[in-house]
């Protein structure tokens, strides 16, 4: 394998071999390939793009890249879910002990922020004491003793993409379709699945802006994660406006609890919601998506769930007692408002530009050598479709002592667009993809 060759003939346009695929992932986990080498060739992707069949042999050597896990000796029904990040994408944390709750195993392999996205393991780590690295025989345990556990990537869990999401991060490489499917499948295909739920997010926070790329993205990751053996149905979902109203890994946390409560805000639920039916359905054929959506909200509601995920926080050594009362956990140093300018109604968000706040306030990182704040972030008082008045908080913002006050003021500020007149928010839930294609209408409506 001569590396500067096949970067050559990636960046050419031409296709490759699945055994030079093959050959490439092998050679850059066993160290023979260089950062820069790949970093390079991921580029070329990113222009060139990968054929289907390319890209099935870049899931499937990802996946080999370490050890694929046996789940089998687990009884229940092992479903997890994935989403391909946004701002204030807090739904794993409510899902894994939502449906462990409901006797579905959740085998959850979670990753970091990735660019202007928060990762679910920053947001459990902001819990005190909770450890994401668990051994693959804790991992089994706490399976079998809470229904649920949430790691990360151990050295053995597809370490290609551990290593190929940390160059992406830093080289303009995240937004390739080809190189989503072979992160996100070869982790999740690793962990001994029976069936995952995807989460498309589409809008200007997330890396696939616009419906058709979501859609498309959709359709080659559940076509993918079918032909290799793990049934998958795909959510395409809004991400023009953050989800909820916290942005930043404890603020998320705490959002989290309040919906695994039974309250938070109705978007987080709403979603939450329609995830967990998709996963409970995967799980227990048969049953109706009403059915399945009263089964999940039901524990929301009865505090099962809620139950549940302090068993979860437990079993991986985090701090119940914050947990169980939020309002105890380390303030940041400093708060402030961001207000509106004008009289009007939020007409639009630049999400991007929160998430690019969340990481200049040190809630994400621009190298991955970075340290998160965990108290860090903001909290959103307006999304679009509200009226506003001038002079009134439309974020307050939540940062460390030595944060950057002008810049990220200024950019918050831009981020509101406040117009004249009322507009509707986008609907949230767009259409589902699964093994018999899109439909565009919402199951949950009669
Ligand atoms: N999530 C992942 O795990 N990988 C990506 O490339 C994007 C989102």
């Amino acid at each position: 394998m001569n590396p500067a060759e096949f970067i050559i003939h990636k960046r050419s346009g031409l296709a490759h071999s699945d055994i030079e695929i093959r050959e490439f992932i092998r050679a850059f986990t066993a160290g023979d390939v260089a950062d820069y080498q790949m970093a390079a060739w991921m580029m070329s992707v990113f222009f060139s793009g990968m054929t289907r069949d390319e890209t099935r042999s870049l899931v499937i050597a990802m996946r080999d890249s370490g050890q694929v896990m046996d789940l089998s000796g687990l009884d229940s029904m092992k479903v997890d879910k994935h989403s391909t990040g946004g701002v204030g994408d807090k739904t794993s944390i409510i899902l894994a002990p939502l449906l462990a709750s409901l006797d579905v195993c959740v085998p959850m392999i979670s990753g970091r922020g990735l660019g202007h996205t928060g990762g679910t393991l920053d947001k459990l780590e902001a819990i005190p004491g909770f450890d994401v690295n668990l051994t693959p025989d804790q991992f089994l345990k706490n399976l079998k003793a809470v229904g649920t556990a949430m790691i990360g990537q151990t050295k053995n869990i597809a370490p290609a993409d551990r290593s190929m999401y940390a160059i992406r991060d830093v080289t303009g490489t995240v937004e390739s379709l080809p190189l989503i499917c072979g992160s996100i499948l070869s982790k999740k295909l690793a962990a001994g699945l029976d069936a995952l739920v995807l989460d498309i997010k589409t809008g200007n926070g997330a890396f696939m802006k616009t419906y058709e790329d979501s859609t498309e993205l959709g359709r080659w990751l559940v076509d993918l994660a079918d032909d290799l053996g793990t049934e998958t149905l795909a959510w395409v979902t809004d991400m023009n406006q953050p989800l909820g109203n916290a942005v930043g890994n404890w603020l998320e946390v705490s959002e989290c609890i309040d919906v695994l409560k039974g309250s938070g805000p109705a978007d987080v639920r709403e979603l939450s919601l329609a995830l967990g039916a998709s996963m409970f359905r995967l799980a227990n054929p048969g049953t109706g998506w009403q059915e399945a959506r009263s089964a999940c909200s039901a524990q929301l509601d009865n505090g099962h769930a809620f139950d549940k995920f302090c068993d979860m926080v437990d079993h991986q050594s985090g701090d119940t007692p914050v947990v169980r009362d939020p309002e105890s956990y380390p303030r940041a140093d400093q708060q402030w408002e961001i207000v509106a300018p004008s009289t009007g109604w939020v007409c639009e968000i630049d999400t991007f530009s929160i998430g690019m706040a969340g990481v200049d306030l040190k809630a994400g990182r621009t190298k991955t050598t970075d340290t998160i704040d965990p108290r860090t972030g903001c909290r959103l008082h307006k999304k679009i479709g509200q009226p506003v008045a001038a002079g009134e908080s439309v974020c307050t913002v939540f940062a460390a002592k030595t944060a950057d006050k002008s810049t990220i003021t200024r950019r918050l500020e831009k981020a509101f667009h406040i117009g004249p007149d009322a507009v509707v928010a986008p609907p949230l839930l767009k259409a589902v993809i699964d093994r018999d294609g899109l439909t565009a209408t919402n199951p949950f409506v009669a």
